[in-house]
């Protein structure tokens, strides 16, 4: 929580490759324990055949978990190295084509898909790549985009039409620039896809934080792990201020069925399903656990500055270019069939896989006594706040 924006998205991509080895026993064999899943096991009228650009990090095994379950059939497209950490027993049925974006697409010369869903782009120049490649042996290009494409978030209901900005300003300094450089890119990408594939063929979404078991970010994962420890827990922010997340599993259902359906567009990928604060959420989260926890709120932003506390995702200060970080219109994805897991449900989930043998003991208690780390600075914080009287 004392990381700059840009420092904190590029820490969030090294663990998430980092932590991508460990095993998920509970779901490795291929079983469905989801809420996510179990609500579109029924199959598709019309199996696919869908290849995924990536499939083995956060998003992609939980999309095979939904697609399989449909009856589609599921190629990834990887260098080989990210070994799936949950559904690996599913990858035993997926076709794993290896290459490397960057100058290496052999293997999907002369092959034909109905549909293509592009997670791992990291470049532009990928997504064109690919993209150009597959618009006449593929008939819909699905590209995994983000909320980031709004930064800076200066509206108070961000919808899918925003001018979005497609250059890093000039003028600024690297560290500014780098806050600006993941949406522009994630921006160029989609009108790569677009143009390779038209606006019939092209589904663009945009999620916002996701959550879930198999998350390598270890962001929201914080708060699950901290309200279950209870005690007094720091809460950033005023009770108001607005937060936006999404379970992954809801995420990967929802992206399945827009493929289904061929509903061609642009969607923000967004929960819950009412606008919600930061108290509504800690206090929502917390009703998953039996643990006393007694909440210290600090509203004061000075005092959140002086202390490095910018943010506690789903929590993102919600000032300057970031004030309108959590408020981005989901009214499209909902009327699109976007359904959100309940939140008690979510949060079990992830403090289950948490202690399984998916996240090794030097992760966790890393989450606990990381120097850095919000867990670790908590008391210190508080005590700072009760003396300021
Ligand atoms: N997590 C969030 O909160 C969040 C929020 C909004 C949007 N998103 C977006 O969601 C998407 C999915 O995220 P994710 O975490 O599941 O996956 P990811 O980290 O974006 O992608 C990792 C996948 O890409 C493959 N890959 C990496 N470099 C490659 C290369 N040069 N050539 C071919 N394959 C390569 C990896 O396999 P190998 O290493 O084996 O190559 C792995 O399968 C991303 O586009 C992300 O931007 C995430």
């Amino acid at each position: 929580m004392a990381e700059t924006r840009r420092e904190f998205l590029s820490s969030s991509i090294r663990v998430g490759t980092a932590m991508s080895v460990m095993g998920y026993p509970a779901l490795a064999s291929g079983q469905s324990s989801q809420p996510g899943v179990a609500a579109t096991a029924d199959r598709s009228a019309k199996p696919l055949s869908i290849l995924i650009l990536g499939g083995t990090s956060f998003l992609g095994p939980h999309q095979i978990a939904c697609a399989m379950s449909r009856g589609h059939s599921i190629s990834t497209f990887t260098r080989g190295r990210t070994e799936p950490s949950i559904h690996r027993g599913l990858f035993r049925d997926v076709e794993q084509l290896v290459g490397d974006r960057e100058n290496d697409l052999e293997a999907l010369h002369g092959r034909t898909w109905d549909a293509v869903i592009d997670n791992s782009g990291r470049k532009v120049e990928w997504t064109r790549d690919s993209a150009r490649l597959l618009q006449e042996r593929v008939d819909l290009y699905m590209y995994t985009s983000s909320t980031g494409v709004y930064y800076p978030y200066l509206g108070s209901d961000i919808g899918e039409s925003t001018e979005l900005v497609l250059e890093v300003p000039g003028g600024i300094d690297q560290e500014q620039s780098g806050e600006y450089s993941y949406g522009v890119m994630k921006a160029n990408s989609e009108i790569e896809a677009g143009n390779a594939f038209g606006s019939d063929r092209t589904i663009i979404v945009r999620p916002t934080y996701l959550m879930g078991p198999g998350d390598g970010t270890d962001r929201f994962t914080y708060w699950p792990v901290r309200l279950d420890r209870g005690g007094e827990i720091l809460v950033p922010g005023k009770s108001d201020d607005p937060v936006q997340y999404l379970d992954i599993r809801d995420l990967a259902g929802w992206m399945i069925r827009l493929l289904e359906n061929r509903t061609a567009g642009t969607f923000n990928a967004a929960g819950p399903a009412s606008a919600t604060g930061m108290h509504a959420f800690v206090y929502g989260a917390h009703a998953a656990f039996n643990s006393a926890a007694s909440f210290i709120s600090i509203p004061d932003y000075d005092f959140l500055r002086e202390h490095r506390l910018f943010y506690a995702v789903p929590w993102i200060m919600p000032t300057g270019n970031n004030a309108g970080s959590a408020r981005i219109n989901i009214q499209k994805a909902r009327s699109s069939g976007l359904t959100y897991t309940p939140l008690a449900e979510s949060i079990k989930d992830i403090i289950e896989w948490w202690h399984s043998d998916s996240v090794s003991g030097d992760r966790r208690e890393n989450m606990i006594s990381g120097r850095r780390l919000l867990m670790a600075r908590e008391a210190a914080i508080i005590t700072a706040w009760k003396e300021r009287g």
